[in-house]
């Protein structure tokens, strides 16, 4: 099996939003390079190297998946008129997941809370280890609107809490959920590939007995989540609204996230009228835990 590549190229002031908002439309894993032969700079002051002043930045992507309604997908979450001009080529199996293995490390959320690679010594106890490898399901913390939710529940989640994972991917949330104590979790995800992958990563962190993993039409209506965290897309998340509300009960938080930092706004008033809205904002990311009010007026 090979995988996918697409390329296009940014200035060095956009590389990171570009590189966010492809992780944030599917790509498994973003490189950047010089696209113009030049040495890294330093900004006046700086002492960190900078990003080159023209990036070319390359996406990897499951083989299956549209090159050109993946750039379009990115060019609409970036707000721009027109896709970006882009290339693609194909790239044997090993080469990536040799790659990915070197790059990837644990990661701490939070004070207690660490996801691991299976391939790398666990921390100790007492930390709490998420295990999980890089695959073709988006959530692997390094995208900063996993880790803003991430370090929501290493903080917020309790015994006897249960959670709704809207939107699950790799299943990391509500798997980090579980093993941080919560009594039971859903995970659901409109991605058959990402149920599949949810319920490897269930058993492999012993918690498949806590975890129920559907399609969210398969959700019994009359749920009513102590927490419910959905880390999708802004379009998503106003659609969703009224459901989201409804699965959440009434004092519960809704994590919400996904969106960038210029949409907090529009994606508040369709959430305002009935819950307490704080904003948290990383690497031009933002999340909103929303407290649902006692009553559900
Ligand atoms: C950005 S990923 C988040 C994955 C993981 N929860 C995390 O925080 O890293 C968004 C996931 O939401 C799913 N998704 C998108 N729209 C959805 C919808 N309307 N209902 C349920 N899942 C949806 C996608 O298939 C994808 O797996």
């Amino acid at each position: 099996m090979s995988w996918l590549r697409v390329h296009l190229r940014a200035d060095c002031g956009q590389a990171e939003n570009v590189s966010d908002a492809l992780e944030q439309c599917g790509a498994l894993a973003v490189t950047l390079e010089d696209a113009g032969d030049q040495p890294l700079f330093a900004g006046p002051g700086t002492e960190e190297p900078r990003l080159w002043a023209h990036t070319c930045l390359s996406a990897l992507l499951p083989e299956d998946m549209e090159p050109s309604r993946f750039v379009a997908e990115v060019a609409a979450l970036l707000g721009l008129d027109a896709p970006p001009a882009w290339e693609s080529d194909s790239l044997p199996d090993q080469d990536w997941e040799r790659a990915w293995m070197d790059r990837f490390t644990a990661m701490r959320f939070g004070i207690n809370l660490w996801v691991s690679p299976s391939w790398l010594e666990p921390p100790p106890a007492p930390a709490v280890v998420v295990t999980l490898d890089p695959g073709l399901a988006f959530g692997t913390g390094t995208h900063a609107t996993t880790a803003l939710c991430l370090e929501w529940l290493a903080a917020g989640t309790r015994a006897q809490m249960d959670v709704l994972d809207f939107g699950c991917g790799s299943g990391i949330l509500a798997i980090a959920a579980l093993k941080l104590g919560a009594r039971s979790a859903w995970a659901v995800d409109i991605d058959g590939g990402a149920l599949s992958v949810t319920r490897e990563n269930a058993q492999r962190n012993a918690v498949l007995d806590r975890i129920r993993i559907a399609d969210p039409g398969s959700l019994p209506p009359d749920i009513d989540a102590d927490i419910v965290v959905a880390n999708i897309l802004a379009d998503p998340l106003v659609e969703l609204a009224p459901r989201l509300r409804g699965l959440t009960r009434a004092g519960g938080i809704l994590l919400l996230s996904g969106m960038l930092s210029g949409q907090v706004r529009e994606i508040e008033q369709h959430y305002a009228r009935y819950f307490d809205i704080e904003a948290r904002v990383r690497d031009g990311w933002a999340m909103l835990v929303c407290r649902k009010f006692p009553r559900d007026c």
